[in-house]
């Protein structure tokens, strides 16, 4: 099998070849949050099983699809649809897409994600800017030989979550008058929904969210170098006994109503870098 620089390299070269074009920041949108794509100017749509090595989503509300253009003034690739854990596919196809970013040149990640509200200050509705992570999927992205040429064998998580990033996003959240909570992050794998007992547990170790994406393709944009803003969108309350299991239609609805005061967030970050 083609190792993962040879595969990510043979994808960034069919990618250049479309548009010759130097991303700045990538884009990675959770469930029914993928409106930002819409703002994208000068698009170039091009549907993930048309690039080589690319995974293919299977979960719907993710269209499956990269777009190329520009974004409040910055050339952006913005990932509709992501890859799960829990959908079957491994931790490299999981995070290919934070390999093609760093491979194209580009400096920053944003993402976006669905999660359940631990803490009981979150509910549906509210945004939470990602401060750090509780990595509990119980494997790593970077398991296995390293490629020095990729990022180095020990990777720092100390600052996953760039300091820098959060600052602005606070400053702007605050200017914008939109509420932006934030905090810790758990990464399960799913696809069950938490039991009483692990939430229980999650909260005591300070867990203020719970979801199934964003650490892996975190660790591996550390390990690339990128810098990290994280951002997730409460869509149901994850506490004991009182969990309010979000059907993946909730989910998306949820989506949709702050889908906009976040897409604003991100752009007057994103205007701002
Ligand atoms: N648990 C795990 N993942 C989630 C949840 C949850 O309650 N809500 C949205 N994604």
């Amino acid at each position: 099998m083609m190792n993962i620089k040879k595969q990510v390299a043979s994808a960034a070269h069919y990618l250049q070849q479309q548009r010759s074009f130097d991303p700045e920041l990538g884009l990675i949108l959770g469930s029914g949050l993928g409106q930002v794509a819409e703002e994208i100017e000068d698009q170039l749509v091009i549907p993930y099983q048309d690039i080589p090595h690319m995974p293919v989503s299977t979960v719907s509300g993710h269209a499956g699809q990269l777009v190329m253009g520009y974004w409040c003034g910055h050339p952006v690739v913005c990932f509709q649809g992501r890859f799960h854990y829990y959908e079957g596919y491994g931790m490299k196809e999981v995070t290919f897409p934070v390999r093609l970013l760093a491979a194209l040149g580009a400096k920053y990640l944003i993402v976006t994600n669905a999660a359940g509200g631990i803490n009981p200050d979150l509910n549906p509705g509210d945004l939470m800017l990602i401060t750090d992570h509780i990595n509990f999927m119980g494997t790593n992205p970077l398991i296995g030989p390293n490629d020095p040429d990729l990022g180095p064998r020990f990777s720092s998580m100390t600052t996953a979550y760039d300091r820098d990033l959060a600052t602005l996003a606070q400053e702007v959240a605050a200017k914008e008058g939109i509420k932006l909570k934030q905090g810790i992050y758990i990464g399960v794998t799913g696809p069950s929904f938490e039991t009483p007992a692990e939430l229980k547990a999650f909260a005591f170790w300070g867990a203020d969210a719970v979801g199934m994406s964003t650490v892996p393709e975190v660790i591996v944009a550390r390990h690339a170098d990128l810098r990290v803003l994280a951002i997730s969108v409460i869509t149901n309350t994850a506490r004991g006994e009182a969990h309010e299991v979000a059907q993946h239609g909730q989910v998306l609805d949820v989506a949709g109503k702050v889908g906009p005061d976040l897409a604003r967030l991100l752009a007057r970050i994103c205007t701002q870098l």
